[in-house]
């Protein structure tokens, strides 16, 4: 349980807004959300860190709101890194158990983690997570934890994420120049997973899509644990580009159109049905039928879904994950975009928002904000792990010796 009155804070720097969100521990150890803080001021394109100065206000706007909510001075915060630059792959390492009486131990399952990670890496890109699978001893395969077992060969397999050496480094100088020190770096897709599936979807196999504004990012669990992660560079903010040039009007309407009229299923839409485009803007003029801009939605969204589905084809996973699709970020708000998902993934598709929180909580049960909640969850479990039980602790506590970072 993390100490108590303890300040956690989640910093999501996306492409369309900077969010903070911010969490208290009760007497009890219970989390509570005690601020939120929103910026548009963002200078992050396609993920990626853009415009340091305009990024930097972002930051601290963003941060500012959420202290002033929270009646708390912020100064550190756990921050996801984002963009089409993040891959991942799985490694394998083998070692001799070290013991004479040929017992697994806890160093031998840091060694063999350590040799799964001897693995070439382009120049410009940087190990953010080295995640353990699985481990075998002596041939016997799919053992999740080895420490106590007999044998005298310990293979481990783990999951890589690398990330953009360049992009980590322009974004962490942004965060500090806000004057706010990084407590750590969570991959997007990771920190948006982790609050909205439970331990049994990650357990089956489910995949979770975060579709922001320019990025669309997965993240594939099986037996709990990450198996693939990737960010593709098209999201939301592609399908108000389409509305705009399909109805010739600038971005900012075709954005307010999308909100208010936007529909995933065009077949839904009764021919009838019409927008009158000088209702969103005294400049604008023309009927349009709103079936027009479902069509137009559709289509891109059936192009993002077809893009993930290649994605987990290369895994050998479409169609394939029994507990399904779970779809969050702002992008997924969009009405019925959970059929265009089932149709083409043909896996069960739910709309993931964070829960199962306590405080000021009305804001923020919306996908739009999975991401921030989940770094917040992370530094949160970062501190119940390290002082928490000696099992979790200790296997947590080998991730952040060996690699950089966590358990997922
Ligand atoms: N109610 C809604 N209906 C449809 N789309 C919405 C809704 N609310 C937000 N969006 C869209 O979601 C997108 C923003 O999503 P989100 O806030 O998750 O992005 P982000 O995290 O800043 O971007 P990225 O992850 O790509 O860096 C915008 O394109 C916006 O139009
Ligand atoms: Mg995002």
């Amino acid at each position: 349980m993390a100490k108590k009155e303890e300040i956690f804070v989640g910093l999501d720097i996306g492409s369309f807004k900077i969010t903070t969100v911010v969490g208290k521990t009760d007497e009890e150890g219970e989390l509570n959300i005690i601020g939120v803080g929103t910026s548009f001021n963002t200078g992050v394109r396609k993920g990626i860190v853009n415009e340091i100065e305009e990024t930097v206000s972002g930051i601290s706007e963003s941060m500012e709101t959420a202290e002033r909510m929270a009646g708390v001075q912020l100064d550190s915060a756990t921050i996801n890194i984002n963009g089409s630059h993040i891959s991942s792959f799985n490694s394998k390492g083998v070692v001799a158990v070290g013991k004479a009486n040929q017992e697994v131990t806890y160093e031998d399952t840091i060694r063999v983690d350590e040799a799964a990670q001897a693995v070439q890496i382009p120049t410009n890109k940087e190990i953010l997570h080295v995640i353990p699978r699985v481990y075998s001893v002596d041939g016997q395969e799919g053992v999740k934890d080895p420490i106590g077992m007999t044998g005298i060969r310990l293979e481990g397999e783990v999951q890589i994420v690398t990330v953009s050496e360049p992009a980590a480094k322009n974004l962490k100088k942004c965060v500090s120049q806000a004057g706010i020190q990084v407590e750590d770096i969570i991959a997007s897709p990771l920190a948006a997973s982790k609050a909205v599936t439970s331990k049994r979807e990650k357990e089956l196999g489910c995949v979770v899509i975060d579709i922001g504004s320019s990025t669309t990012g997965l993240i594939v669990y099986e037996d709990e644990r990450p198996l693939y992660v990737s960010v593709l560079p098209v999201g939301s903010a592609h399908i108000t580009n389409d509305i705009a040039i399909g109805l010739r009007t600038s971005i900012d309407v075709a954005e307010k159109v999308k909100l208010k009229y936007g529909t995933s299923l065009h077949k839904t839409v009764p021919e009838r049905e019409k927008i009158d485009l000088s209702e969103i803007d005294m400049n604008e003029e023309g009927i349009i039928p709103r079936r027009h801009v479902a069509e137009i939605i559709e289509a891109r969204l059936s192009e993002i879904f077809t893009l993930i589905k290649n994605e987990l084809r290369k895994i050998n996973r479409d169609g394939q994950l029994p507990a399904g699709a779970v779809l969050t970020g702002g992008g997924a708000k969009l009405e019925d975009i959970d059929q265009v998902a089932k149709n083409i993934l043909k896996l069960p598709c739910v709309i993931g928002k964070p829960h199962n929180l306590k405080g000021m909580v009305d804001k923020i049960y919306d996908p739009r904000f999975s991401t921030a909640v989940g770094l917040m969850l992370y530094q949160l479990e970062e501190t119940e792990h390290t002082g928490g039980s000696k099992q979790v602790g200790l296997a947590f506590s080998k991730i952040k010796k060996v690699f950089k970072t966590f358990m997922p």
